[in-house]
């Protein structure tokens, strides 16, 4: 008898995104007696709302969310938890504790690791530029509140300007382009995605400014990483998209077996010299 695992995706307008719903599909193939249905959110918290309930209604065997805010999707996550539907939520978080495991990296650790690495690159004292995620994704939150964090341990490290880039290049860039107006000295941009970083970098080349300032990204994508490699972005870190863990778990789930409530995924730094073998995707 087929099994049917429903996987609500927040967006798949990133190559992130799109290269977790690829591995997704890939490990789901792995296992012939599944079928995998993905719904796209759109980047829209409605739409996400919408296909949680439509993937609830068709009686899925096992819902995996990855959610494109925490608190929209949290009702929604809870209820069909309480309907008995086990619930794996990956990458993002949901408030509270109703799903059956979370996969997904520690953003917290990641968001550290990113300020200690301008720590331990900036000369003091040094103006940074901060670019975030989603507004009410765990991992915009996560990664802010863990790079201010690693921040706060070192003197003379002061984020001059914060915005909003959705994960996406393009308002990146634009926003760049105010902040390099608005500046005439940023040492080092701190971007929540690659995709926000390179937009970072393509406004500050346009001025010729991109050699001033130490630029960071997120997630090992493989532009990011061929820029890395050739000293244009200074370092990126992997950041796992958990989606052939969450095929496994709810193969786990569908034997009866006993699944971790967090699954925590590993980061690796990437800069110019460091994990050569490693090409991103
Ligand atoms: O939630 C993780 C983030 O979502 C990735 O870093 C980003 O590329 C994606 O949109």
């Amino acid at each position: 008898m087929e099994k049917v695992i429903g996987f609500s995706q927040c967006t798949s307008e990133e190559p992130w995104r799109v290269n977790q719903n690829n591995e997704m599909q890939a490990a789901a193939r792995r296992h012939p007696e599944l079928k995998l249905e993905i719904a796209h959110g759109e980047n829209q918290n409605d739409k996400q709302i919408a296909d949680v309930g439509a993937l609830v209604m068709k009686g899925v065997n096992v819902l995996i969310v990855s959610p494109r805010e925490a608190g929209p999707l949290t009702g929604p996550v809870d209820k069909a938890f309480d309907l008995g539907i086990p619930v794996i939520v990956l990458d993002r978080k949901v408030r509270g504790k109703k799903f059956t495991s979370f996969i997904g990296a520690s953003n917290w650790d990641i968001g550290r690791a990113a300020g200690q690495y301008l720590a331990e690159t900036l000369k003091p004292p040094a103006k940074i530029w901060e670019i975030e995620g989603v507004l009410g994704a765990t991992a915009t939150k996560d990664r802010h509140g863990g790079f201010r964090e690693a921040l706060a341990e070192h003197q003379g490290l002061e984020v001059v300007y914060e915005q909003i880039g959705d994960f996406l290049r393009l308002p990146a860039k634009q926003k760049m382009e105010n902040a390099l107006r608005a500046f005439p000295k940023i040492d080092a941009v701190f971007a929540h995605n690659d995709e926000m970083a390179i937009g970072a970098f393509l406004a500050a080349k346009a001025l010729g400014r991109e050699k001033q300032m130490v630029i960071v990204g997120i997630d090992g994508q493989g532009e990011a990483v061929k820029m890395v490699r050739a000293g244009e972005l200074a370092a990126t870190f992997i950041y796992p998209n958990g989606a052939s863990e969450a095929i496994e778990t709810s193969v786990k789930i569908l034997k009866g077996e006993t699944v971790p409530k967090e699954i925590t995924l590993e980061t690796t730094r990437i800069t110019r010299d460091e994990h050569m073998e490693y090409k991103g995707f």
